[in-house]
């Protein structure tokens, strides 16, 4: 079976380290670049540290840096929750930056997309900055685009605001031109990321494994200050395995749009699943996971990075 074609857009981001190494060493997935966006920690940050992971991995993927800021917002960052470089914890080689395009991130997708055979998947984990630059100053790439399956939102509360995620949170604005676009969407929000989660003993069966295990058990001690006892929350993870084992997933097509102007809920996402807003759906919505299918899946897939 042909595989799928995949730009990841990232922050690394302890979580997105581990979702960009699943995506990696899957059989079914063709990795035609990694895109960086400020989130997490800062863009010069998360560039590097896509570029150490790459080199520990062993992966010749093409890295693209994008966008270092929301669209309007001020930049923030949760540098409390990865460590100020934003992959704390493990020791990386120095990369060298070969990988390293010249060409801006948004400039790189397009060139992707557009020259690919087939329809590109866009997965994104970080903030949608580089995404709705995207969309905005290419809209030819739309056709092109089979789906954005996006880490991000919640159904419930927020762990950035009161009712926001983190993602969408950080840019708001650039959700909304995502959301808003006509490109078919996938929303894999907090609250599966929640559900999701690598409990100790599974961190300590990580970290026999091989040596991607060992590395990343190591980021798990520096991950949320370090306690891994209540269990870790793997949100990027969910979104590769929605792509790839999409069946462990419950989903509702819904309408739903993003909160820019509420007092107290700027970057909520509104999903609509009583059908309230008599809206057309624009969006594919994980509304729950099959917690003992996905950590099956989580724990043979880092069995696969060898
Ligand atoms: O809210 C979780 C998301 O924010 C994840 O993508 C994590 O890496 C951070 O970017
Ligand atoms: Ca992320």
């Amino acid at each position: 079976m042909n595989k799928k074609q995949v730009i990841i857009d990232t922050d690394p981001g302890i979580d997105d380290a581990v979702a960009l190494a699943i995506a990696l060493f899957s059989s079914e997935i063709d990795v035609k670049l990694i895109t960086t966006v400020a989130g997490n920690v800062g863009l010069n940050h998360v560039t590097q540290n896509a570029l150490k992971l790459l080199k520990f991995l062993n992966k010749d993927i093409p890295v693209a840096k994008g966008v270092g800021a929301p669209l309007i917002r001020e930049i923030m960052d949760a540098s409390s929750i990865h460590g100020e470089t934003g992959m704390e914890g493990f020791i990386f080689e120095e990369p060298d930056d070969h990988l390293l395009l010249k060409e801006h991130a948004v400039n790189a997708m397009r060139e992707v997309i557009m020259t690919s055979k087939e329809s590109v998947t866009i997965i994104g984990i970080g903030p949608l900055t580089n995404i709705a630059m995207l969309l905005t100053m290419y809209p030819e790439t739309k056709t092109a685009i089979k789906e954005i399956i996006f880490m991000g939102g919640s159904l419930t509360r927020g762990n950035s605001g009161v009712m926001s995620e983190y993602n969408i949170d950080f840019d708001p604005e650039a959700a909304k031109i995502v959301f808003n676009s006509g490109v078919r969407i996938v929303m894999v929000g907090l609250d599966l990321g929640l559900k999701a989660l690598i409990l100790p003993e599974d961190s300590t069966e990580i970290k026999e494994m091989n040596k991607v295990g060992d590395m990343f058990y190591h980021l798990f001690k520096r991950y949320r200050g370090g306690n891994m006892q209540n269990g870790l929350t793997m949100y990027d993870s969910t979104a590769i395995a929605y792509l790839l084992r999409p069946d462990i997933f419950d989903v509702v097509d819904t309408f739903m749009d993003v909160e820019l102007t509420g007092k107290y809920t700027k970057g909520a996402t509104i999903v609509d699943l009583e059908g309230f807003l008599n809206k057309e759906s624009n969006a594919t919505v994980c509304v729950d996971i099959n917690q003992i299918e996905f950590k099956k899946w989580f724990l043979t897939s880092i069995k696969k990075c060898i």
